[in-house]
């Protein structure tokens, strides 16, 4: 028993090469809490990576990413890789893609942004800089600092 496995998952899907100390903040992200948790979660913290040293990973069964929650986990991880689990098997396999700027994902932390007032207008970042990561809106040239909390 020296090298003990987490339960492999039939169906579902393993968030990998998570930023390491990320994980926590992907579940959020997932909106894994207390008061929903039906099916097996995973996360494992700071294990050893090939590609960089170390990694987090995140493995939640009988459930498929829509395209916003893997656009938020790109904003604090943009090296993770999306594993679709089918039958125990890896059926797909996708990086995460940022977009040079994303749309309603993240609120303005100036509270007088136009994004922020009674108009319409839906919340947009250019993505100045990816490592460190460094969103700059679009209508007020904010940078937001702390994304995990600003997320949508
Ligand atoms: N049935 C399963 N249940 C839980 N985790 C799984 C299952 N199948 C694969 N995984 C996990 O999914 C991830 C991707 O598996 P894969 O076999 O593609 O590994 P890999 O060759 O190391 O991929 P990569 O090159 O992306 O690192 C690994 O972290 C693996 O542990
Ligand atoms: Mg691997
Ligand atoms: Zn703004």
């Amino acid at each position: 028993m020296r090298d003990i496995k987490v339960t492999p998952i039939r169906n579902g899907t393993v968030i990998d090469h998570i930023t390491c100390g990320q994980a926590l903040n992907v579940l959020r992200i997932l909106g894994v809490n207390e008061n929903n948790i039906d099916s097996t979660v995973s996360v494992l913290m700071h294990v050893p990576s090939k590609k960089t040293q170390w990694k987090d990973v995140v493995k939640v069964e009988d459930r498929e990413l829509d395209p916003k929650t893997v656009d938020k986990i790109a904003l604090i991880s943009p090296n993770a890789t999306i594993d679709i689990i089918r039958d125990y098997n890896v059926a797909e396999k996708h990086r995460v893609v940022l977009a040079p700027r994303v749309k309603g994902l993240v609120r303005c932390g100036n509270p007088n942004c136009i994004t922020n007032k009674r108009e319409p207008v839906e919340p947009e970042f250019a993505v100045d800089n990816q490592s460190p990561m460094v969103l700059r809106c679009i209508y007020c040239d904010r940078i937001q600092n702390n994304i995990t909390d600003h997320l949508i």
